[in-house]
């Protein structure tokens, strides 16, 4: 097997004028959980189109699983599963008949031991017959990573595998991500908003926005590379805010003095000696996190240019209907 399942090189999409894919580049090694993390219209979507061969990119390079995928979109569909956040189950027809609808339309000749297999696997196979649209959202969620997984494939893609899903529906999403991954050995690569879904689930990530990544790496490289930890003191009457600039940044707002520190574990013994000539109210210790290296990076919180996904979701699932 190749060391790298997906090599992204220089990647351009434009759309008329407008360039959705900014030259990006990054890899992601076989067996990876790869994660795509940005909000609304950074380009996530973009990507995942070109590399399953759905679109062409304006320029650059785009391999998939050894083959590059303009050239030879046909036979990447064949090694590749992908689960999209608008294209899924068939809900008039059983968990069997849309795994058989995707066995044939695909041309998988072992599809009935395969879904027997998979279905098994989920622990849903007793269900096989029963209407789809009965299902709850997990079981659901559960037959269409059977319908990506159907064709044994070397690479899934899932573009915002969770988004609408309540709390507890997610985190089982996650748990079985990660089995397949581990189970299957598959490569994944998933797109998200949501900062707790890539520090959770992703080896690696990569930061996405306005259509440049801006930086790739595990969740535990990003957050010290870009993260920092805050050191926040509430504190009564006046000092010198300067008593605490060998640490870090430090800003000063009414009553409480915030330090951005790489380690705040490592300085806080030496900062004891200094605090003394502060009356201290409150003293709080914030770890970096994904959210602090993304604003940090792209001068956004992801938020702020989010959207209401559940809302999204309602709406595209009624314009289905
Ligand atoms: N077919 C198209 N024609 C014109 N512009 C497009 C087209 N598809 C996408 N775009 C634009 O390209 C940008 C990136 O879109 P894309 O769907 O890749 O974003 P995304 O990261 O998937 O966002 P979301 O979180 O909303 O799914 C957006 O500004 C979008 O409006
Ligand atoms: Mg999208």
């Amino acid at each position: 097997m190749d060391e790298q399942s997906i090599i992204v090189e220089d990647l351009v999409k434009k759309y008329g004028d407008f360039i959705a894919l900014d030259h990006i580049s990054f890899d992601v090694k076989s067996g990876e959980v790869f994660g795509l993390l940005g909000p609304n219209g950074a380009g996530k979507t973009t990507t995942i189109k070109i590399l399953t061969g759905l679109t062409q990119p304006t320029s650059g390079k785009a391999i998939v699983s050894g083959l590059d995928v303009t050239q030879n979109p046909n036979e990447v569909k064949r090694r590749i599963g992908w689960i999209s956040a608008d294209v899924i189950v068939d809900d008039d027809l059983s968990a069997w008949e849309n795994l058989e609808l995707q066995g044939k339309l695909e041309g998988i000749k072992d599809w009935k031991d395969r879904a027997k297999q998979l279905l098994e696997y989920f622990g849903i196979f007793e269900f096989k017959d029963k209407q789809l649209g009965k299902f709850s959202t997990g079981m659901r969620k559960k037959v269409e990573i059977s319908m990506a997984l159907l064709n044994s494939p070397d690479v899934v893609f899932m573009d915002e595998p969770t988004i609408g899903l309540d709390v507890s529906t997610r985190k089982a999403l996650w748990d079985i991500i990660k089995k397949i991954n581990r189970d299957f050995g598959v490569t994944v690569l998933l797109t998200t908003h949501y900062m707790e879904e890539a520090d959770m689930l992703c080896e690696r990530i990569a930061i996405i926005n306005k259509g440049k990544i801006t930086a790739v790496g595990s969740p535990e490289d990003l957050k010290s590379r870009y993260g920092g930890d805050v050191i926040e003191i509430q504190f009564y009457g006046n000092f010198d805010p300067k008593v605490f600039e060998k640490y870090g940044a430090a800003t000063i707002k009414e009553n409480v003095i915030k330090i951005k520190v790489n380690n705040a574990e490592s300085i806080l013994v030496d900062m004891l000696k200094d605090l003394s000539q502060v009356k201290v109210k409150s003293l709080k210790i914030e770890k970096a996190s994904l959210d602090t290296a993304f604003l940090n990076l792209t001068g956004n919180t992801i938020e702020e240019e989010d959207f209401d996904a559940r809302k999204f979701y309602t709406v595209l699932r009624r314009s289905r209907k």
